[in-house]
């Protein structure tokens, strides 16, 4: 699928409605699975990287029933997983395969889990290490190429023969993924599992997994699972998914690239693991205020609004703990940044390179399509900033990534003319109705 981008010609204005925030919806969805009771959610997205992790809990034993907009889950209990049939599909979903992975280990039955073309080149020994050490079994495939001493899928899981063992593990890179995955795996340890991490990876799953009477506690980097005494209970009535802060930030940067008359986003997550790309923005001097701030459920929520003209934006660092705070974001702040005045330098963001595509390579060669000077450095990039003349109208190429097309259809509607986005597809992973959404404010952009 291509995406077919007009330079926008008025301020953008309207009331979006962004789905449901893709990182709580998987595990609203995996988390209800081991719940002793149904859970009701509420807001689920509508991303083709959710429903992969819906398929896979119904595979594992659990079934999902509609009932008017909620999806209610009938688990399994933590102890009631069945064998799957076959092979479980996680698509383009790292979240789903590298949850999975946590989930599955304890069991005593064998799972496999495979994915696209961009899946199977994601490094997975940063999940199977930890595993493996708690005394779970995991093939995969030996990585070629640059991630050579790197494991991909597909995975074949199990069948555990005892019980796991309780570790405590220093995760070597900030991941939500594989924190989260090391904290199910501990939900079937004897003991007190325990994982720390170098900088504050988003921390929806202790959130949730509390709700549900998990015994999790977290002081400072360091959460632990600690099983002993525990009934070995998990249950809770519902999850009120919040909006994706990272489907928002496209939204926010459209209005302020183009001007706004009024953009509104109500009931957007924004948990501070998860605001780094509002903060980079205020820091460029870009005004987005939060207004009717509440909690829904273990999540903090607040209505994003922007206003008023094209914004006035100059140049930032992001580095450290604010890298990790808006990695999937980085993408279009990039964009962002090559319409603010100076040089914007992005550091320690190596992990980009192992996102859906790598985004360091992807975003500087979409930047360099629109006319833009960005150098890659090996944990992130430079970007010369001019707000005073337009980017090149361009023909760019996704690489499959829904970010990179997303971050590219915004950078469009400030170019010289119109803009051609090849391999757009995967927007559906995470924001099926983004051009729709688009066109709400007044964008012009056609898919074909
Ligand atoms: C996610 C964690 C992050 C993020 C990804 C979603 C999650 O990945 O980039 O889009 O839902 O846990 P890592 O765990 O690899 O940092």
């Amino acid at each position: 699928m291509k995406l077919l981008v007009e330079p926008a010609t008025r301020p953008l204005s309207g009331t979006i409605t962004v789905p449901g925030d893709k990182s709580i919806g998987h595990r609203a969805l995996l988390f209800s699975l081991l719940s002793a009771t149904p859970i009701r959610v509420l807001g689920l997205g509508d991303g083709a990287d959710n429903g992969r992790s819906a398929k896979a809990i119904t595979a594992l034993g659990g079934s999902i029933v509609r009932d008017g907009a909620a999806l209610v889950i009938h688990g399994t209990g933590l102890d009631g997983m069945h064998a799957p049939a076959a092979a479980i599909d996680c698509g383009n979903s790292g979240t789903t395969i590298r949850l999975l992975c946590g989930l599955v280990a304890g069991q005593r039955f064998q799972t496999t889990l495979f994915g696209d073309d961009s899946l199977s080149r994601r490094p997975m020994r940063r999940v199977i290490e930890p595993l493996a050490a708690m005394g779970a079994t995991i093939a995969g495939r030996r990585a070629g190429g640059a991630g050579a001493l790197d494991v991909t899928p597909p995975l074949v899981i199990g069948p555990a023969t005892g019980p796991l063992h309780a570790i405590d593990y220093a995760l070597p890179m900030a991941s939500a993924q594989v924190k989260t995955a090391i904290l199910l795996a501990g939900l079937h340890a004897d003991g007190a599992t325990a994982v720390t991490e170098p900088g504050p990876s988003r921390d929806h799953s202790e959130r949730m997994l509390v709700y549900l009477g998990a015994p999790l506690t977290t002081a400072g980097r360091r959460t632990v699972i600690d099983t002993r005494g525990w009934d070995r209970r998990l249950a809770g009535d519902g999850f009120e998914v919040p909006g994706d802060p990272s489907s928002s930030a496209f939204l926010v940067a459209a209005a302020l690239l183009a001007g706004a008359g009024e953009l509104r986003l109500p009931n957007i997550c924004v948990n501070p693991t998860r605001t780094g790309f509002l903060d980079a923005i205020a820091a460029m001097g870009g005004r987005v205020a939060q207004h009717d701030p509440r909690d829904a459920g273990p999540e903090p929520v607040a209505e994003l609004v922007v206003r008023g003209p094209v914004a006035a934006l100059h140049a930032t660092e992001i580095a450290g703990e604010l890298a990790v705070r808006s990695i999937d974001e980085l993408p279009i702040l990039a964009v962002v940044a090559a319409r603010a005045r100076g040089t914007t330098t992005i550091r320690n963001a190596e992990e980009l390179r192992v996102k859906e595509s790598d985004r360091i390579a992807t975003t500087c060669a979409m930047l360099r399509a629109f006319g833009v000077a960005c150098e890659a450095r090996p944990d992130g990039f430079v970007v010369e900033g001019n707000p005073d003349r337009p980017l090149t109208a361009a023909r760019v190429h996704a690489d499959g990534d829904h970010r990179i097309a997303m971050a590219a259809a915004i950078a469009a509607l400030v170019a010289d003319g119109p803009t051609e986005i090849d391999d757009a597809d995967n927007v559906a992973t995470s924001y099926p109705g983004f051009a729709a959404a688009l066109r709400q404010l007044g964008a012009t952009i056609a898919a074909a």
